[in-house]
């Protein structure tokens, strides 16, 4: 992937304007917990991850992944269905190629979302919460390696990796929509381990209120890129040393579901505010 990067990212960005035609200027990429997201969008054009040129390929037989083309809550945006994952053994060139891409074809807006384990004692399974910073505990940094200053700084800085108008916008919709809506630091992991006892309190106590395995890279490198992003978690189970209930895939993703009309509600409301 390092190299002809930047021809890659050209080279995609040109196939995908050649089948879409209108580029949006937002992109949402549906982790889990806004998987349904995708039936509240008037789609209008669809791209399998399987036909564009130079994406990863999906370690899922199956579940390749689209991009997807349409209005939301009237707003014509870009969607991700599937995303690519540092613990399914892609790089972290992959992994964050797509956000490269978005920026490519004129995104300057990035919405993601994830499931994440909660550590914040004030936090209950089926929450959904904001993200207003991030700690970064991938073994590596998207960015490491060559710079091209065409796609940002050597050194970016990451003082406002969250939109704070975006942040606050969620946080005027929920009053609106009476959602409970929780803000809190997203702590990223290679995983794909669930936490120890000890590591769920740990991330605790360096000031992460959730935990998961996705999001950081694709949010590093869309700062780089210079976009403003909005974070969304919803809490799927929780860690640390007094909860005894173990985690699992099944739990995560029946949480997740439970939490989509939320999910959903909140975001249609902001792609319609934007
Ligand atoms: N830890 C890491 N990733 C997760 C968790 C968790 O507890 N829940 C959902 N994704």
């Amino acid at each position: 992937m390092e190299e002809r990067y930047l021809q890659k990212i050209e080279e995609t960005a040109e196939f995908i304007r050649e089948r879409v035609g209108r580029m949006p200027d937002t992109a949402i990429i549906l982790g889990t917990g806004l998987g349904d997201l995708v039936n509240q969008i008037d789609i209008k054009r669809v791209l399998d991850y399987t036909d564009i040129p130079n994406f990863p390929v999906s370690t899922v037989e199956g579940h390749s992944g689209r991009l997807i083309f349409g209005d939301l809550g009237g707003k014509y945006v870009m969607a991700m269905q599937g995303r690519f994952h540092y613990y399914e053994g892609y790089d972290m060139k992959e992994v964050t190629f797509p956000v490269r891409v978005m920026k490519a074809i004129g995104v300057d807006k990035l919405f993601v979302s994830n499931a994440a384990g909660g550590m914040n004692k004030e936090f209950i399974v089926g929450d959904v919460m904001i993200i207003t910073d991030h700690i970064n505990l991938f073994p590596e940094n998207p960015l490491r390696g060559r710079n091209y200053p065409e796609l940002g700084p050597r050194f970016p800085a990451m003082t406002e990796a969250y939109s704070g108008v975006l942040i606050n916008m969620a946080d005027s919709i929920a009053s609106d929509l009476g959602i409970r809506l929780m803000h809190g630091v997203y702590v990223g992991t290679a995983g794909p381990t669930f936490e120890t006892p000890a590591e769920y309190e740990y991330f605790r106590i360096i000031g992460g209120d959730a935990v998961g395995m996705s999001t950081v890279p694709e949010v590093i490198v869309a700062n780089h890129a210079g976009m403003s992003v909005f974070g969304i978690s919803v809490i799927t189970d929780l860690g640390g040393k007094d909860i005894k209930e173990v985690p699992t895939h099944e739990e995560v993703q029946k949480a997740a579901i439970k939490a989509q009309p939320v999910m959903t509600a909140l975001i249609t409301e902001m792609m319609t505010r934007i």
